[in-house]
């Protein structure tokens, strides 16, 4: 999509994104809900399903939160209004949900997180909040009013005795009534708030942005595992130390601070880092390789029954580009390394894209080397055999 509502995706990113929000009316014209809100509070009842409710007048206190998995009963116990039931990924579980991601393609897919899908009755919000990410509200179904306001920060106060954020105050900039179709977006640490007009199912198209704290934890984490045991602090022009025996000196502190800037300048373990890292599954205990993995003779007779190459839900692919080719990742591994062109193409296909024409991609399975690609990502769960619909 070259535009993004009357915003083109240039205006967009140039004006708005992690700067301001804005409204984006009529981004999907006569859009159809791939989900109805039975679904949504189907999914709840799921063990592997992250969800929770928020009751703004709670039985112990305002803003109350109770998370899932949840239970018939706890749905035949609900008070007429101003609750929501909200489901994280839903993207994961509901391919035609996954398949509204793409239309964020502007922007990497490395950088999404998940799509959450809420169900609110009339009244039904989640309160006045910032997030620490981006993200763009869409209108599901219903209406509902949304109130934005200014910056905030971690010391704007906070409603007392309940484990949400929610804000005490919220100056608001602009208001509006969103239709089915329209989609917010709001930067991270913006105040806004949304409230149901009437039963309504709000589509967050979620993203993530590591914090600092993740980033050093995760990324010495990765150095630590590659990094020599037998490379080893050294000091063989090491100073008399017999006036002060306690004190670090200043060439001490050099010499580590020689070994800690070594670690973070090699380019190659900084971009082999964010890719895994960032491939990293959201719910990686559920998104394992196959169990039997299949080969090059059982997998070709299944590519003809096949219409399309489908990423897997669960998937997040990324590559680097390295000289002369790239190197792939996935689920907070690297999937391989290739240098021929036509693997790095269709790598680059598979990564760039949620679905692939089997009229597309059989041409290229000729090659062996991308038969072995293709394995590697069928057994590796991140892509599978699928009949989708077709125009004609
Ligand atoms: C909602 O869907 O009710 C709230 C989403 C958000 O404010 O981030
Ligand atoms: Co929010």
């Amino acid at each position: 999509m070259n535009k993004i509502g009357q915003l083109s995706v240039e205006e967009f990113l140039r004006d708005y994104w992690q700067k301001k929000p804005v409204l984006l009316k009529n981004v999907y014209p006569d859009f159809e809900c791939p989900i109805d809100p039975d679904e949504i509070a189907g999914l709840s009842l799921e063990e592997d399903v992250e969800s929770r409710m928020i009751f703004e007048n709670g039985e112990n206190h305002a803003w109350e939160l109770k998370n899932g998995p949840f239970t018939e009963a706890s749905f035949s116990q609900l008070p007429k209004e101003k609750w929501t039931l909200l489901v994280q990924g839903v993207d994961q579980w509901i391919p035609e949900v996954a398949d509204l991601l793409d239309d964020f393609c502007f922007l990497p897919s490395w950088r999404r997180d998940d799509i959450m899908v809420s169900f609110a009755p009339k009244g039904g919000s989640v309160g006045p909040h910032y997030d620490h990410y981006d993200v763009f509200l869409l209108q599901a179904s219903g209406q509902r009013k949304w109130q934005v306001g200014p910056k905030c920060n971690a010391q704007s106060p906070t409603v007392e005795n309940t484990p949400l954020r929610i804000l005490q105050e919220m100056e608001v900039t602009e208001e509006w009534i969103v239709e089915p179709g329209d989609v917010l977006y709001v930067p991270p640490m913006y105040a806004h708030n949304g409230v149901a007009e009437n039963d309504c199912l709000t589509f967050s198209v979620g993203f993530r942005a590591p914090s600092e704290n993740e980033i050093l934890q995760s990324f010495t984490d990765f150095l630590s595992v590659e990094a020599s045991e037998e490379t080893r602090y050294s000091d063989p022009d090491v100073r008399d130390s017999s006036d002060q025996p306690a004190l670090i000196d200043q060439d001490s502190i050099e010499r580590f601070k020689s070994i800690l800037n070594n670690a973070v300048s090699d380019a190659a373990i900084i971009s082999s880092w964010i890719g895994c890292h960032m491939t990293e599954s959201k719910y990686p205990d559920l998104h394992q390789p196959l169990e039997e993995p299949l080969d090059w003779d059982e997998l070709a007779p299944a590519l003809s029954e096949a219409t399309h190459l489908t990423k897997n839900e669960m998937s997040r692919l990324a590559y680097t580009e390295e000289d002369n080719g790239i190197k792939l990742f996935g689920a907070g591994l690297v999937i391989g390394l290739s240098y021929h062109p036509s693997t790095t193409y269709l790598a680059k296909l598979i990564a760039n894209n949620r679905h692939i024409d089997m009229e597309v991609l059989l041409p290229l399975l000729e090659e062996p080397a991308c038969q072995n690609l293709l394995l590697d990502l069928i057994n590796g769960n991140h892509v599978y055999l699928d009949e989708l619909e077709t125009d004609e």
